[in-house]
């Protein structure tokens, strides 16, 4: 279905807010570096909690693993955004979480393909990656957690919403509602914990029973993915018995 490319504006896109939902700032540029490198540069500078930037372009959209997040204008979402969190010990699991917000922004869509989750936090569609998301932070203190959504993709390995939304959905809409998700469920991810996300992770989880590579810094360790644990880390049988990671790349052997 074809979509047009409706320009990001702030006061849409506050329109589109429920009343509750309160950004402490909401900036929208046509073009910036990063608006990860953009928010963690503002974190330092005190208390921005609530704070969320979207842009329509990325001159330096930066991925995982140091990699690069090719960004054109193309109605692609880049968005990042300021948390603090009182509970650091909570941490390790927001990946996971920030994965199933957007499963439930997919289903708030009205997309009714099915996504899967790819640890630590890939959004595919159709085995394809639809969003990627990159969790940094300064002192520990404030987090910026930015995500990537492609609208239309160029890469093969790559698939765009355009293709999967029902209606011709505004995209100050589709901000909106991300926006909405996060400020909803990140206070009680906050008090509660990954315990409320993991079912919802689990029915997405598309690497469970797979034989997999994890590759990490100096290594790479074959196993068979056996879920992730109530921390948000992966599981894998190995040679050794079970072992758990909270970081590296996967890699599914054919
Ligand atoms: C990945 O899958 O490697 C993560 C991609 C994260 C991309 C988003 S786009 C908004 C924010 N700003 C960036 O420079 N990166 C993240």
């Amino acid at each position: 279905m074809h979509h047009t490319i409706e320009k990001l504006q702030k006061e849409r896109i506050l329109s589109f807010l429920p009343l509750e939902v309160k950004p402490a700032k909401l900036e929208v540029f046509d073009s910036i570096d990063s608006t990860n490198s953009y928010l963690l540069s503002q974190a330092k500078n005190g208390d921005h909690t609530g704070w969320v930037c979207l842009a329509e372009e990325q001159t330096n959209g930066r991925g995982r693993l140091g990699r690069t997040w090719v960004s054109p204008p193309v109605g692609n979402i880049y968005c990042s955004l300021i948390w603090q969190f009182e509970n650091f010990e909570n941490l390790s699991g927001l990946s996971i979480v920030i994965g199933v917000l957007i499963t439930y922004l997919l289903k708030h869509l009205g997309v009714s393909q099915n996504p899967q989750l790819k640890w630590p936090n890939d959004v595919l569609i159709e085995g394809k990656k639809l969003a990627g998301i990159l969790l940094e932070s300064t002192d520990r203190k404030y987090i910026v957690i930015g995500i990537g959504i492609n609208w239309a993709a160029p890469l093969d390995k790559a698939i765009g919403l355009s293709d999967f939304l029902p209606g011709s959905l505004s995209r100050n809409e589709i901000a909106a509602k991300l926006i909405y998700l996060l400020f909803h469920y990140l206070p009680i991810f906050g008090q509660s914990g990954l315990s409320v996300f993991l079912n919802d992770w689990r029915k997405h989880d598309c690497l469970f029973g797979e034989s997999i590579s994890l590759i990490l810094p100096n290594k790479e360790i074959s196993g068979v993915m056996q879920g992730i644990n109530d921390k948000g880390e992966l599981i894998l049988a190995t040679a050794r018995g079970e072992e758990c990671f909270c970081y590296g790349e996967v890699s599914v052997k054919k």
